[in-house]
């Protein structure tokens, strides 16, 4: 069977900036493939490549079979693109955008007005049909770039960042929505900084950090990895934080973190607790608080590259300069 999408090698340089270093990634037809990164990471740069709107450096990748460079214009036929490709004006209503939309893909008058309202109702926004989009609030926005992105029945979907800045509630509707693209057999290409919402949402994870992809596999995989949860142990005399570090390290697998007083480890299995405690207890170690709570994407990515997602623009700026001095050598 061949994939929905297959980059190989995509490389990106924007001047002294290598955006992406060698991208390879599959999708396999009617799956969600969740990239999952910091900012920074190289996520709309790839996604911006893959969807014919930008030129890699080097690499090859094709979408629906189709070559992204060579065949550009086949592979717009098949794909939608949340945000700029859709492109909802501020000052149209909802029915009015979507009917644009459908006007320029082809479809008559009757049809474009059908689709609209159909789209309208399947993303919960009749009620809002009728007012401009300026005046809908962030959920409904992303919901009618959905919308638009799909008037054209794309075969495959881009949704770069599609519920950054949205509250629980707006994320909850997206994901139910991206649940039935996909029953509906459409493959998803989701960029996301959320841990929770690859896990939630899609089939086969990709976690790419400072262009490179440094993690690949379902989520299971990527938990059984670098644990799903972390334990936290903040002793109370805070001169116990390497012991405490000693003991939860010994149990955890994973090499533990000491900030400020506060142990922290990722863990794959919660059952691991009543040992953790056991342990203490044995040491004599007077433990002020302990908790267990599921990993932020900043943790993973501690335990996957020993680095916090926060120092990647100092570190990357200063590899970016690092690899100018090599190759003017
Ligand atoms: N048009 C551009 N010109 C110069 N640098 C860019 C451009 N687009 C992205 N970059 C840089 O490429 C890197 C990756 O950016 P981006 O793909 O936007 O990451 P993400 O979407 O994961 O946040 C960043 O260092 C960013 O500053
Ligand atoms: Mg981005």
């Amino acid at each position: 069977m061949s994939h929905a999408i297959r980059a190989e090698g995509l490389e990106k340089r924007f001047g002294e900036t290598h955006a992406l270093r060698g991208v390879s990634l599959t999708a396999d037809a009617g799956t969600v493939l969740g990239v999952l990164g910091p900012n920074g990471a190289g996520k709309t740069t790839m996604t911006r490549i893959l969807a014919t709107l930008s030129q890699a450096t080097a690499g090859h990748a094709e979408v629906g079979g189709f070559d992204v460079r060579t065949e550009a214009h086949r592979v717009r036929q098949l794909i939608g693109l949340t945000g700029q490709y859709a492109g909802v004006d501020e000052m149209l209503t909802g029915t009015e955008n979507l009917v644009l939309i459908a006007r320029l893909l082809g479809l008559s008058r009757n049809e474009s007005k059908a689709r609209a309202a159909e789209l309208l109702q399947r993303f919960a926004l009749t009620d809002a049909a009728e007012r401009a989009a300026k005046t809908y609030s962030g959920g409904m926005r992303r919901r009618l770039d959905l919308a638009a992105s799909l008037v054209g029945r794309p075969q495959i979907l881009f949704l770069d960042e599609p519920t950054t800045g949205l509250d629980p509630r707006s994320r909850g509707d997206l994901w139910e929505i991206v649940r039935g693209l996909t029953a509906d057999g459409v493959t998803v290409l989701l960029t996301t900084q959320y841990l929770e919402e690859a896990d939630q949402l899609a089939d086969d994870i990709v976690v790419i950090d400072r262009g490179e992809i440094i993690a690949h596999g379902t989520s299971d995989m990527l938990k059984a990895q670098v644990g799903g949860q972390t334990l936290e142990v903040r002793p109370i005399q805070a001169g116990d934080g390497e012991a405490v570090a000693a003991i939860v390290g010994d149990l955890a697998d994973a090499p533990p973190e000491v900030r400020e007083g506060l142990v922290s480890v990722p863990i794959a299995d919660p059952a691991m607790m009543p040992a953790v405690v056991r342990r203490l207890d044995d040491a004599g170690i007077a433990v002020g608080e302990l908790a267990l709570r599921k990993s932020s994407l900043d943790e993973v990515f501690f335990a996957l590259t020993g680095h916090h997602s926060d120092d990647i623009d100092a570190e990357a700026n200063e590899l970016a300069a690092g690899a100018t001095k090599e190759t003017s050598a």
